[in-house]
């Protein structure tokens, strides 16, 4: 998905626009659409010619009103627009697809263990594989940022996960084959449909891991053994929990990774900021995250008849929260098409928002920090080496292929 500076003002029909077409945002760019759709149909519906249809809301108050609303909005008949209109067959059994208090049972134990203490341990490991993945630009070479931060994530949660280190590459492709099924470049495993091919390769794989694994000897063990209310996890509920934790972490975090680095490239003077000590890496890591809002969209369903923006809202009706939206909106963010390091306060919706707000968000925050405090201590200044390619998905916002060269410090 491109990202573009301050949309000009343009004639767009937002009934024009298939915002939920994985196309649109391999080529196109959604954000003048939006700009259009937050000003003059905040909720705005889609028929599909198949006769399914969608809400969309694009404004903040709107997408943190349907992510924090249980009693409004389920996340229990689906969260992705790819399974629109389908039964979600992980719901009630995967945290990310349950409404309180089933999701509670299921978050507090793992959110314990996915805490910023618990991951302390873990930073050194983190740091070392920042210094590999960026050797190539400190021999003076290019570097495809994009590729090179596809396999970071299983650095820290397949470690977490005691999965085996040489699984990591093959679950990092099939991951971003599960969230782009339309994109060719991660097709792991031919034939039919993508999606569901990817689901059954990953579900498989840790009905095997849990098998094989003894009680809380790393995340994969805690989960076996984790109570969930006045029991322990059943089989398909570990399954798929250990799916979403691999899904949420890896489809995510190099797309901030490399968003944020081709904003750099964009915009040298922010990145010279952090250089001079104007500007922190806690700070640029956030505007990074808004700036990229690696996941694009959540998905829910209401419950009863309802109204957002003053539109009524039927009850059953799918409504699509988009927070890359949500984190331009105007009525928010000073300026929003500013990249600015320092953006304070800075209220971005790229972890969500409610009960189901990332549980990954410490993870990623400490990575994403260690990453560019590695980035600065290392370059000078980016330069694109070619052209910027990206992602054939609605679901996540996300790039490809970054070739970037170096001048170092
Ligand atoms: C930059 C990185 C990340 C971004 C932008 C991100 C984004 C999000 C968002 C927007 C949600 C809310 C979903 C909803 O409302 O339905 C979410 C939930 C979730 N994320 Fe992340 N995530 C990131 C990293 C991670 C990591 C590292 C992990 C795993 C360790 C992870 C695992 C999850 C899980 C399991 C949920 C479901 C939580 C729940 O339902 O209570 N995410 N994430």
């Amino acid at each position: 998905m491109r990202i573009t500076a301050q949309p000009r003002p343009e004639r767009i029909d937002p009934d024009t626009v298939d915002l939920g077409d994985p196309a649109f945002y391999a080529e196109g760019d959604p954000h003048p659409v939006w700009t259009v759709m937050r000003r003059e149909a905040p909720v705005h519906r889609r028929t599909l010619p198949d006769g399914r249809s969608f809400l969309s809301v694009t404004r903040h108050a709107d997408v943190s009103a349907v992510l924090r609303d249980h009693t409004r909005f389920t996340s229990r008949r689906g969260t992705m627009l790819s399974i629109l209109g389908e039964r979600d067959p992980a719901g009630d059994k995967m945290m990310a697809a349950c409404d309180p208090p089933v999701h509670g049972a299921l978050r507090e134990p793992m959110a314990r263990v996915l805490s910023f203490a618990r991951l302390r341990p873990h930073q050194e490991a983190i740091r070392r594989l920042v210094r590999t993945l960026l050797q190539p630009l400190a021999d003076g070479g290019p570097l495809d940022l994009a590729a090179a931060a596809t396999g970071f994530p299983m650095a820290f949660t397949g470690a977490l996960m005691g999965l085996p280190e040489q699984d990591w590459e093959y679950l990092a492709r099939l991951t971003t084959m599960a969230v782009a099924p339309e994109d060719a470049t991660f097709h792991q495993v031919g034939g039919g449909a993508k999606l569901v091919r990817a689901h059954h390769e990953l579900f498989a794989y840790f009905a095997e891991q849990a098998r094989s694994r003894g009680p809380r000897d790393d995340l994969v063990g805690f989960l076996r053994s984790m109570p969930v209310g006045d029991r322990t996890m059943r089989r398909e509920e570990l399954v798929y929990n250990c799916y979403s934790l691999l899904l949420g972490a890896n489809v995510t975090t190099p797309h901030a990774m490399a968003a944020t680095v081709l904003a750099f490239t964009e915009h040298p003077e922010q990145y010279r900021r952090l250089g001079d000590g104007t500007a922190t890496v806690e700070d640029a890591v956030e505007e990074g995250l808004r700036w990229s809002s690696p996941a694009n969209h959540f998905m829910r369903y209401s419950v009863v008849d309802t109204e957002l923006s003053g539109v009524p809202v039927r009850a059953g009706e799918a409504v699509v929260a988009w927070l890359g939206s949500a984190n331009r909106d105007e009525r928010v963010f000073a300026d929003p098409f500013a990249f600015d390091v320092s953006r304070s306060p800075n209220r971005h919706l790229a972890f969500g928002f409610g009960p189901h707000y990332c549980i990954g968000a410490p993870l990623a925050r400490i990575a994403l920090r260690l990453f560019f405090a590695e980035v600065v201590r290392l370059v000078g200044e980016f330069e694109l080496a070619g052209p910027v390619e990206h992602l054939r998905s609605n679901f996540v916002a996300g790039i490809k292929s970054l070739p970037v060269t170096a001048k170092l410090r």
